[in-house]
């Protein structure tokens, strides 16, 4: 039995629907001013959709051959910028024009070009174009979506990139794919740094444990906004090898220590009051999410917190980032899902956390903290 607000929903999508599937509807909307903006606005909004792939791909050449780069080194013709791509002029020419379209390119004039607005704000987030550049796999799996999903996730490029994902001992992960991976995640975690930091219960702690915590680029900033705090890191070998010699150029020396080990078997050190997860979670399956939470909270003294903090979907419904990008995103890396702060409020309850705070960042992405005690 559906409910009276079930069937009045229907009866109205059902409704709107079919007006927005009728050629009559269009052509009167047309003519008619106050309904051309809702015709309009769903067709503009479909061909948007239908060339949003085309946009990214455009975008990941710019990144791809550094066009920015050399046009932010001096203005340049189309004949100078045919040379560096090594493409026909044709060719050239259609690439410097969708880049003017998508604003990542500005017509210099005198038949030059410049970094558009969108190509300057890219200029000065380097994380953001190594982001970009490894899409490459992501894009090569999305090529062919429904295989993707008909296997249920994984199997393709990006699975191959992020090897923990799938690994059956995560600890033997090679030094090449957790070098590359590492270095994306250290490039691309400033963005969201000082937001974190923002909403960071740091205040009282002796002593901050970042489990996956990469090269260490959380750790250093937590330590410089908080000179009294210790530093430890744990991961898996091959990266906390990389953590201790970028804790060791930031000249934390002994305050800052990065134990090896893999959080879905070692239990943790316990040395820490104070236990951050940055972008850990939302890789993982429920399973493992639940047993680490439960690590941690055997590894905290009383009056410990744990801090999580990473992309969550938005608790009032649809959102693309989260539902969109990072769902697709995380199926293609074969484990994981973006969960809303409820679901992982309800997970480090069942964990043994007794009191769960959460707080929206001011980052551009939906990110989320929850600090759990
Ligand atoms: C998405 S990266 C996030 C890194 C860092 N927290 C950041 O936000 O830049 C996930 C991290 O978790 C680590 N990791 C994955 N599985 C692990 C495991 N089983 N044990 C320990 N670390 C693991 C990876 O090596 C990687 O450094």
């Amino acid at each position: 039995m559906t409910s009276p607000s079930v069937r009045r929903r229907r009866f109205w999508l059902t409704w709107r629907n079919r007006l927005l599937s009728d050629p009559r509807f269009h052509r009167f909307a047309a003519r008619f001013a106050p309904f051309r903006s809702i015709a309009t606005g769903e067709a503009r909004a479909l061909f948007d959709l239908t060339a949003g792939f085309v946009y990214s791909q455009v975008l990941a050449t710019v990144v791809e051959t550094k066009l920015l780069e050399l046009l932010s080194e001096r203005p340049m013709t189309l004949a100078e910028v045919k040379v560096a791509l090594g493409a026909p002029e044709d060719a050239t020419d259609r690439l410097l024009r969708a880049g003017v379209a998508l604003d990542l390119i500005s017509d210099a004039s005198g038949g030059a070009y410049m970094p558009g607005p969108r190509g300057a704000a890219l200029l000065g987030n380097p994380g953001l174009r190594e982001m970009i550049a490894h899409h490459r796999y992501f894009y090569a799996d999305m090529a062919d979506p429904l295989s993707l999903l008909r296997r249920g996730g994984g199997g393709g490029e990006l699975a191959a990139y992020w090897p923990y994902a799938r690994a059956e001992a995560p600890s033997a992960v090679a030094s090449d794919p957790a070098t590359r991976y590492s270095a994306l995640m250290a490039d691309s975690l400033p963005a969201y740094v000082a937001d974190i930091l923002d909403v960071a219960p740091l205040e009282g702690r002796k002593v901050l444990m970042d489990v996956g915590g990469g090269e260490g680029v959380f750790l250093i900033a937590a330590g410089a906004r908080a000179p009294h705090l210790q530093l430890r890191l744990f991961d898996l070998p091959a990266v906390a090898e990389r953590a201790r010699a970028r804790l060791a150029a930031a000249g934390l020396g002994e305050r800052a220590l990065a134990y090896d080990g893999d959080f879905s078997r070692d239990p943790l050190p316990t040395c820490a009051d104070l236990i951050s997860l940055i972008r850990i979670a939302h890789d993982h399956d429920d399973a493992v999410v639940l047993q680490l939470f439960k690590s941690i909270r055997a590894a905290l003294p009383n009056g410990g917190a744990l801090m999580v903090a990473e992309p969550m979907a938005d608790v009032r419904g649809k959102d693309k980032v989260a539902d969109v990008y990072f769902a697709f995103y995380l199926l293609a890396m074969g484990h994981g899902r973006v969960r809303s702060p409820q679901r992982l409020t309800a997970m480090l309850r069942e964990a043994g956390f007794a009191t769960v705070r959460f707080r929206w960042t001011s980052a551009l992405l939906p990110f989320g903290v929850l600090v759990a005690s």
